[in-house]
């Protein structure tokens, strides 16, 4: 397993990009340092802090006070909540919000959010003024230990999520864990599958961690700081040796492709959260190794008894409202970014902890098993 963290580093994770590096920091009550870290990168910057109505309910006047404390002027721009806000239209609304408030190439915009927050801001700050320094305050599981390091950014197409983007790095990610006590148990289970993503994607002792652990980090306090010290140190390695996703990267697509089928079939809403199409993925993923003779079926199975300890769904028939057939989920899957000419590209995985892209898949043989998944009940 990664090692233990001590106290004294378990808060910052360095994303070692050359030039373009930055940290990112974990702790409980963070957020009232953001000013000074803000103007110690960007003295006299002022900003924009983009949020949703719900997060800026909870959350923008303790951001505000935060940058006011530390002499930095502050202009909000809030949009609804939701994968719905990830839209062209959304975009221009932003961009034209940051124009208007004249944040220049010396400021910087503050994505305030989950992961909707994060793509849609930081796609409007690399494409303003052909690209503003951003910062993410990550305010969900999910976004903390994924969405907001990285520098992936995007909206949706109506032919599938995340289409449109760009790669544009943030010059900070303060992960308050503190701001998670105001998530709803659904959203912050949901979040939890993309930290069991790092445990299987290449940290068997984190996966067993995780299994021993869960409670205590869903409870709160110093396991859940461990877990995301753990996701973001994994993530940041990974983001450092292939940005651009030309390689091992993809490996943090584990259960992406059959899980962004779902969530598109679902209609991006709250019948299947992103995070729980994760946990369908990966089940999915694990179960479609198990049955190309991979990894041992006891192994797949593991998988699932964890994520149905915590209360992730692991069959097709838990979508709400019902799973699509097995052809929509193939077109729905020849839509995902993994697709290279016409071949399918997944995540699959020969035990816990040792999965690898395999860019070659038959795409009769997914579908033969999705038509025996969705036979199951
Ligand atoms: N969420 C996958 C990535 O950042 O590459």
């Amino acid at each position: 397993m990664t090692a233990p963290l001590r106290a004294a580093d378990a808060s910052v994770v360095n994303v070692a990009l050359g030039a373009r590096s930055y940290d990112i920091i974990i702790g409980r009550g963070r957020l009232g340092s953001l000013g000074e870290k803000i103007a110690a990168l960007r003295p006299g910057a002022k900003a924009a802090i983009v949020s949703d109505e719900i997060v800026a309910r909870h959350h923008l006047a303790a951001t505000e006070a935060a940058l006011a404390a530390a002499g930095i002027g502050t202009t909000a721009v809030t949009v609804p909540a939701g994968e719905s806000s990830k839209s062209f239209a959304m975009l221009e609304r932003v961009c034209e919000a940051l124009i208007a408030a004249r944040i220049e190439r010396a400021d910087v915009v503050v994505a305030l959010g989950g992961g909707v927050i994060g793509d849609l801001a930081g796609l409007a700050a690399a494409l303003v003024r052909r690209g503003l320094d951003y910062v993410q305050v990550p305010t969900t599981l999910l976004a903390q230990v994924d969405s907001s390091v990285g520098g992936k950014t995007a909206i949706d197409s109506t032919h599938g999520k995340n289409l449109i983007g760009a790669f544009h790095q943030p010059v900070l990610v303060l992960a308050d864990t503190a701001l998670l006590d105001t998530l709803p148990e659904r959203q912050f289970r949901a979040g939890y599958a993309e930290v069991v993503k790092y445990g299987l994607l290449g940290d068997p002792g984190f996966f067993a961690w995780l299994e021993a652990n869960w409670r205590e980090l869903f409870a709160g306090g110093a396991a859940r700081e461990h877990a995301i010290a753990v996701s973001c140190r994994m993530k940041a390695a990974i983001v450092a040796r292939d940005e651009r996703e030309h390689g091992e990267r993809a490996l943090l697509n584990l259960g992406h492709t059959f899980g962004h089928a779902l969530e598109a079939a679902a209609g991006f809403s709250d019948r299947l959260l992103h995070g729980e199409a994760i946990a369908l993925g990966m089940t999915l993923a694990f179960a479609f190794s198990a049955k190309l003779g991979l990894l041992p079926r006891s192994e797949a199975e593991r998988v699932e008894r964890h994520l149905a300890a915590v209360g992730l769904p692991i069959h097709l028939s838990s979508v709400r409202g019902g799973p699509p057939d097995a052809d929509r989920l193939m077109e729905l899957i020849a839509q995902d970014k993994k697709v290279k000419r016409g071949r399918l590209t997944f995540i699959l995985a020969r035990a816990v902890g040792a999965s690898f892209v395999a860019p070659d898949v038959d795409a009769a043989e997914v579908r033969a098993f999705l038509v025996e998944k969705l036979a199951e009940r």
